[in-house]
């Protein structure tokens, strides 16, 4: 498979950034160009942090794919656990993966990348494939300069949500 040009994809959101750094049409945009540009991908998008209740959650954000679900808690599944630790998640095969969350039963490896606002995580990158083992260290090292650049471009204006 011809790994992605990540640089590109970095460059891509810096450009998508210039026209308007709010995350809601940033993110929207990020999803439809990650979801364009790798292969075998069957979900592409963000949760982002929900602060409306004492206890702290993701809340499903802008993506690309099938119907998902809506809340997830933080340590939660993949996502709630790259959130809750800070740590990305590269997950060769979902099923053994301790409470792994299946939104949609095509999914087989993902990947989960924490972003920040502020010093804080305010919220996921989330990228699922029908493949087994779909993601290689390359692909998170490449996904982790797309999440460091939305880190340092997104307007996060708003987030997390509050009451
Ligand atoms: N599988 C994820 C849930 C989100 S969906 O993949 C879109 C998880 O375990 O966190």
């Amino acid at each position: 498979m011809t790994q992605p040009d990540y640089q590109l994809l970095c460059a891509q959101v810096r450009s998508f950034a210039e026209e308007d750094p709010h995350w809601l049409p940033l993110l929207s945009n990020v999803s439809a160009l990650i979801m364009d540009t790798l292969a075998d991908l069957n979900w592409a998008g963000f949760y982002l942090r929900d602060a409306r209740t004492d206890e702290q959650t993701l809340l499903l954000g802008p993506f690309q794919g099938k119907v998902a679900c809506v809340h997830i808690a933080f340590d939660k599944g993949v996502c709630g656990t790259a959130a809750a630790a800070d740590q990305p998640q590269l997950v060769p095969n979902v099923h053994e993966f301790p409470g792994h969350i299946a939104c949609d039963s095509a999914s087989n490896s993902e990947v989960v990348i924490p972003l920040h606002a502020s010093g804080q995580v305010i919220g996921v990158l989330d990228i699922d494939s029908p493949l087994f083992n779909r993601f290689t260290a390359e692909d998170s090292e490449g996904l982790k300069a797309v999440a460091r650049t939305l880190d340092e471009v997104t307007d996060f204006s708003g987030l997390p949500l509050t009451k």
